[in-house]
C-alpha cells in the first residue's frame, strides 16, 4: 500500500461524488470493517436530517486501533506523544495502544457506564486523552471533550447539555510558565452544574496532584490497571461517537454530534485524498483534543487509516525556542503537518529569518496543510520560502469535522493560488448565495454567503444534541435545501474559493472560534455595565483578538481602569483564559441604527483602519467619531 496513488483525476471523482453520493461513498465505505453492512448508503427521506450507511453496524475503536493489530500493524507505533513541557517522549505500538484502551474501556464498564451514555472528558495533551476517547468508542458512550482553557461556567454549561455519567479528567494542564489545575476547576463546575455527574476519574500527574472526593472521585491508575479488557460493542452506523460543543453566536455553545460510521468512512478516506497519507506514514496534526482538529486528525482519522499520529505537548514557540516544530518532524519523521497559520505566525515573529531550520533534517517533510482560521499570503509565503514544500491552506469547521474546500493532494496537487483554499472537497456542492436573496447566486468575484447544497456527505453533523430545532434553525432555515456555513467569500473563474469572514458574531482568536455575543453576556452582567459591543479586531499574531466596548451605567464615578481591569478578570474567570479577552474601553455610546441594532461591523472596521459607510439608518452619525477617537487613545487602527 505504501506510496500508492489515487487513480482518477479530482474532477472525475468530485463529479461522482454529487451525482451519485450513495455510490461514491459507498465505495468509500469498503475500507471501513463493518460487523453488518448497511442497508441503505444515504437516507434522505427527512431532509434536512440524512443519515448515512443505515442498518450498518460497526465500531470506530475497532476500526481505529483492532484491525490493524489483526492485519499485522501490531508493532507500527500509533501514537507518539511529545511533550517539550515534561521532557517526555512516549511511543505505543498499535499492540499497546490496543490493550490499553480495552483495559480502560473495561474501567468504564466497571463504573457502569454503558452504550448511549455520555462522558466528559476535561484533558490537556496528554496520551490519555486519546485513550479516553477510544475506550468511550469502544464501549458506545458518547464522548464529549472540553478545552482544556475553558474555565468552570462554560465547563458547567457543558455538562448541563450533555449530562454526563461521569467526568474524566487530569490533574493539570501544563502552560509555559505555569501548572493549570484543572480539578479545582472541575469540582466549581460540578458545583455550578445542576447535572451531577456521578463519577470522576482523575489522572494525576506529578506537577499537580488533586485532592479526592470520596465515593465520587477514582483514581485513573486503578481503573486502567485492575481492570479485565473489553471487547469492542457492536454500534449503528448513526449511533453517536461524540458530542463536540462550539460557539455559536450566543453565550450558548452548539454541541454538534457525530455519527460513527460516516465518520469512519470521511475521515479514512480523507487521508489518502486530502492528506496524501497511506497506512504506516507519520501524520502530525498541532492541535489540541478539544478542538475539532485534534479529533479527527490527531485522534481518528490516522489511526483509522493505520498511519502514525503524534499527540504534541507543548507551543510552536517558547517550548522551549521557535525550532521545536522542527525538532519533532525530523525526530518523528512527520510526512504532512497540520496547523494553524497563528503557529507560524509566532514561529515567523521569532525567527525570521529561519535562523534555526538548519539545524534539523526536514526531508521526511513532503506537505504542510494550514487551516483554522484564514492563512495570510506573507505567513504561506514565509513558511513556502522556509520549508520549500507546498503549503496548502484548507477549510472546515466543527460542524463538517473534516474539509470542504482544499488542495486534495492525493489527486495530485493542483496550481496554488494565494489567499484560496482551493476547490471544494468530493461531496460538498458549495455555492456562493446572495445574503439577501438566497436564491440568487453570485457570479465569479463576488462576495456572498458561502452554502452548501443537500445533502452534506457523510461525517457532518447530523443535528445538535437533542436539539433538532437548533439544528434547523441555526443552519438549515435562512437558505432552503443549503447548509449555511456561516462564512462569506468568492469563487473565482477557476473555481477556486476564497473565505474571507464569518457572517455572524464568531471570530477566531489563534485559531480558537470563540463567540463575542458570550464575552458580551459576561460584560453585561458586570454591575456598572449599562450595556457594551464586543468585536474581533485584526492582530498580527492571533488573526483576531476581541475588544470590549463598555457605556457604564448613569452615575457610575469610578475610575474607568478600574472596571476595564475588572472585566478582563471576569471574562478569564467566566470563559476562561483562552477567550484572551485583555482590552476593553469605555464609551459615552454605542452606534446603533434607528432600530437599536449595534453597529459593530462598523466600529470593527474602524479598529482595523478599513473604509466604512455609514447606513442611511444609523442614529447617530457623530457616535462614530467618538468611537474613533476612542480607539485611536487606544492605538488603533494598528497601521
Ligand atoms: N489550558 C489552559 N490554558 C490554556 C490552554 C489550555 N489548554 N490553551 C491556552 N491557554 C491559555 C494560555 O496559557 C494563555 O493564557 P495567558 O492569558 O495566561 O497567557 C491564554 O489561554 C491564551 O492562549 P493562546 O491564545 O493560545 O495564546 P498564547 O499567547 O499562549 O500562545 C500561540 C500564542 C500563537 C503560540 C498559540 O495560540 C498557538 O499555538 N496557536 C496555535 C493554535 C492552534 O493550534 N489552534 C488549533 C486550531 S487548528
Ligand atoms: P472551527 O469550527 O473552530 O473549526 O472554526 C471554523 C471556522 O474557522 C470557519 O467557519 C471559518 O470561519 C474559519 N476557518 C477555518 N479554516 C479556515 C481557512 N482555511 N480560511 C479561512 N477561515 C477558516
Amino acid at each position: 500500500m505504501r506510496g500508492c496513488i489515487v487513480l482518477v483525476t479530482y474532477e472525475e471523482d468530485y463529479q461522482k461524488s454529487l451525482a451519485d453520493p450513495g455510490g461514491f461513498w459507498g465505495k468509500a465505505a469498503e475500507e471501513i470493517t463493518w460487523y453488518k453492512k448497511w442497508d441503505r448508503v444515504l437516507d434522505n427521506d427527512n431532509p434536512p436530517f440524512s443519515r448515512w450507511f443505515v442498518g450498518g453496524e460497526m465500531n470506530t475503536c475497532y476500526n481505529c486501533l483492532d484491525r490493524h493489530v489483526e492485519a499485522g500493524r501490531g508493532d507500527q507505533d500509533a501514537l507518539i506523544y511529545d511533550s517539550p513541557m515534561t521532557g517526555q517522549v512516549e511511543k505505543y505500538t498499535y499492540r499497546q495502544l490496543t490493550e490499553i484502551v480495552a483495559r480502560f474501556a473495561g474501567g468504564l464498564q466497571s463504573l457502569g457506564i454503558t452504550k448511549g451514555d455520555r462522558v466528559l472528558i476535561y484533558m490537556p495533551m496528554v496520551p490519555e486523552a486519546a485513550i479516553a476517547m477510544l475506550a468511550c468508542a469502544r464501549i458506545g458512550a458518547i464522548h464529549s471533550v472540553v478545552f482544556g482553557g475553558f474555565a468552570s461556567k462554560e465547563l458547567a454549561t457543558r455538562i448541563n447539555d450533555a449530562k454526563p455519567v461521569a467526568v474524566l479528567a487530569g490533574s493539570c494542564g501544563l502552560e509555559p510558565g505555569r501548572v493549570v489545575e484543572y480539578k479545582p476547576l472541575l469540582d466549581d463546575a460540578i458545583e455550578l452544574a445542576t447535572h451531577k455527574p456521578s463519577h470522576c476519574v482523575i489522572l494525576q500527574r506529578p506537577e499537580a496532584k488533586a485532592s479526592m472526593i470520596n465515593g465520587r472521585d477514582h483514581d485513573w491508575n486503578d481503573l486502567a490497571v485492575k481492570s479485565a479488557p473489553v471487547e469492542c460493542v457492536p454500534l449503528a452506523a448513526t449511533d453517536p461517537l461524540y458530542i463536540l460543543y462550539t460557539s455559536g453566536t450566543t453565550g450558548v455553545p452548539k454541541g454538534v454530534v457525530r455519527d460513527n460510521g460516516g465518520h469512519a468512512v470521511v475521515l479514512k478516506w480523507s487521508m489518502k485524498h486530502v492528506y496524501d497519507i497511506d497506512p504506516g506514514d507519520v501524520f502530525w496534526a498541532a492541535s489540541d483534543v478539544g478542538w475539532v482538529v485534534g479529533h479527527s486528525y490527531i485522534v481518528y482519522a490516522p489511526l483509522l487509516n493505520g498511519s502514525t499520529t503524534i499527540l504534541f505537548e507543548g507551543k510552536p514557540v517558547g517550548t522551549p525556542d521557535a525550532g521545536t516544530f522542527w525538532r519533532v518532524i525530523q525526530d518523528h519523521k512527520v510526512k504532512s503537518f497540520f496547523t494553524a497559520p497563528t503557529a507560524f505566525r509566532a514561529i515567523k515573529q521569532q525567527d525570521p529569518e529561519g535562523k534555526l531550520l538548519p539545524d534539523y533534517d526536514l526531508s521526511s517533510l513532503k506537505i504542510l496543510f494550514l487551516a483554522g482560521e484564514r492563512a495570510d499570503p506573507d505567513t504561506i509565503m514565509w513558511a513556502q520560502d522556509k520549508l520549500n514544500i507546498p503549503v496548502l491552506d484548507h477549510w472546515w469547521q466543527t460542524e463538517t469535522g473534516s474539509p470542504m474546500g482544499a488542495y486534495c493532494a492525493g489527486y495530485g496537487i493542483k496550481p496554488v493560488k494565494l489567499g484560496s483554499i482551493s476547490l471544494p472537497v468530493p461531496g460538498y456542492d458549495i455555492r456562493i448565495v446572495d445574503e439577501e436573496n438566497p436564491s440568487v447566486e453570485k457570479p465569479a468575484g463576488e462576495i456572498g454567503v458561502i452554502a452548501v447544497k443537500l445533502p452534506l456527505p457523510p461525517g457532518t453533523l447530523p443535528t445538535l444534541w437533542q436539539n433538532d430545532d437548533g439544528f434547523t434553525n441555526s443552519y438549515m432555515k435562512d437558505i432552503p435545501g443549503y447548509y449555511k456555513t456561516g462564512d462569506a467569500g468568492y469563487v473565482d473563474e477557476d473555481g477556486y474559493l476564497y473565505i474571507m469572514a464569518r457572517t455572524d458574531d464568531i471570530i477566531n482568536v489563534a485559531g480558537h472560534r470563540l463567540s463575542t455575543g458570550g464575552m458580551e453576556e459576561v460584560l453585561a452582567s458586570h454591575k456598572d455595565v449599562a450595556e457594551c459591543a464586543v468585536l474581533g479586531a485584526k492582530d498580527e499574531l492571533k488573526g483576531q483578538i476581541p475588544m470590549g466596548f463598555v457605556v457604564l451605567n448613569a452615575g457610575v464615578s469610578r475610575d474607568d481602569s478600574d472596571i476595564v481591569k475588572e472585566l478582563v478578570a471576569l471574562v478569564r474567570e467566566k470563559i476562561g483564559p483562552v477567550a484572551a479577552f485583555r482590552q476593553a474601553m469605555v464609551v459615552k455610546r454605542l452606534p446603533k441604527t434607528r432600530s437599536g441594532k449595534i453597529l459593530r461591523g462598523i466600529m470593527r472596521k474602524i479598529a482595523d483602519g478599513e473604509e466604512y459607510n455609514p447606513p442611511a439608518t444609523i442614529d447617530d452619525p457623530e457616535i462614530l467619531d467618538e468611537i474613533t477617537a476612542s480607539l485611536k487613545q487606544a492605538g488603533y487602527p494598528k497601521n
